[in-house]
């Protein structure tokens, strides 16, 4: 392993004004979102949005230092025959590659999860690696509701976690960390607060054990935020405040940076808190996005399968790019939306 060459690396996935696209939604994801817009989801389709946002040329440079691309899209080709990869390159920014296998129900622990996809991995990366993929993600997926969650789920999520990112750094990979708290529920920000802490202090512990070096990897968290559900919704400033303190209780300054998924918040409510907590300051690590849906509605929809739509999808993406290139940098205003409606 080479922790010099990973340090440089995840430094570039955090540099100052840019962050990740993370465009790894898994077939039945992807299907999901086309369905909302009416597009049929075959190979070409999906080809052509994802292809769409790698030629948004203006955000690719300036806000986007990475992709998260799935298994099928690091192998496909554009419409012109040029590997999807290299147009990412080409720009500027680095492919990256989600390697864990979804879910499954964890024994004995009902309404719990475990990601799985272990077994081969060491292999599969070799083979991304070869293909250009400089980093990689897998998400673990922790849900808040009554009785849950308990501490086997958090356990065996961290603990797969540090084993993926140890296979990774021996790769020559970087690993995107997940721990994913969902904000599924009814709970208020104090729970998640609360759950978030205890997942990320026994993901470090976990990280530690499996002699991962920090230096060599990037933490994607969810922020403390409410639940969808809850009757009290917290404040930007709330959620910034609460949350860059969760970290700093939690992360050490080795990571090079944390960046965020956006887990369901709105797009302004992302790029807002995102931009609050760096307005606060005086950070120990980079704090960005790897923003899926946040970055990626207003381009699905601009679009929305339509050739004649491409500039326009562009223009939506390039927008969401440089509102939360602006976020991570502290320096977003909300009439900056306004003026762009
Ligand atoms: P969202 O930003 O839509 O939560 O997606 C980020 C991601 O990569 C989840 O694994």
């Amino acid at each position: 392993m080479n922790l010099d060459e990973l340090n440089k690396v995840a430094c570039a996935m955090v540099a100052p004004g840019k962050g990740i696209l993370a465009a790894d939604e898994s077939s039945g994801t992807i299907k999901k979102r086309f369905d909302a817009i009416g597009v049929e989801s075959t190979e070409d389709s999906r080809r052509d949005y994802r292809e769409m946002m790698f030629r948004t040329n203006e955000a690719m440079k300036n806000n986007i230092s990475g992709v998260i691309l799935y298994d099928e899209t690091i192998w496909q080709k554009a419409k012109d025959g040029t590997p999807l990869v290299d147009i990412i390159k080409a720009a500027g920014a680095i492919p990256g590659i989600k390697v864990d296998e979804g879910t499954q129900a964890l024994p004995n622990c009902p309404g719990e999860l475990i990601t799985v996809g272990l077994d081969k991995l060491a292999g599969r990366l070799t083979k991304y690696y070869e293909q250009g993929a400089r980093f990689a993600k897998w998400r673990a997926v922790i849900d808040i509701a009554d009785g849950i969650p308990s501490y086997a789920c958090i356990h065996a999520n961290a603990h797969a976690l540090a084993r993926y990112a140890a296979l990774c750094q021996a790769a020559q990979i970087v690993p995107i960390v997940e721990p994913e708290v969902l904000m599924d529920g009814d709970h208020d920000i104090d729970r998640c607060l609360a759950v978030t802490t205890w997942v990320l202090k026994e993901t470090f512990q976990e990280l530690f054990t499996n002699r991962v070096s920090l230096e060599g990897m990037v933490l994607k968290p969810n922020m403390a935020i409410a639940g969808k559900k809850s009757k009290t919704q917290a404040s930007v400033a709330e959620v910034a405040e609460k949350t860059v303190k969760m970290l700093k209780e939690c992360v050490p300054a080795a990571v090079p940076g944390i960046a965020f998924l956006s887990g369901g918040q709105s797009d302004e409510d992302a790029t807002a808190h995102l931009d609050a907590m760096n307005k606060i300051g005086g950070l120990p690590w980079g704090l960005t996005f790897s923003y899926g849906r946040a970055l990626q509605a207003a381009p699905q929809k601009a679009w929305s399968g339509k050739a004649e739509n491409v500039a326009a999808g562009q223009r939506a993406f390039a927008h969401r790019a440089k509102m939360n290139g602006l976020a991570a940098l502290g320096q977003w205003k909300a009439d900056l939306e306004k003026k762009a409606a």
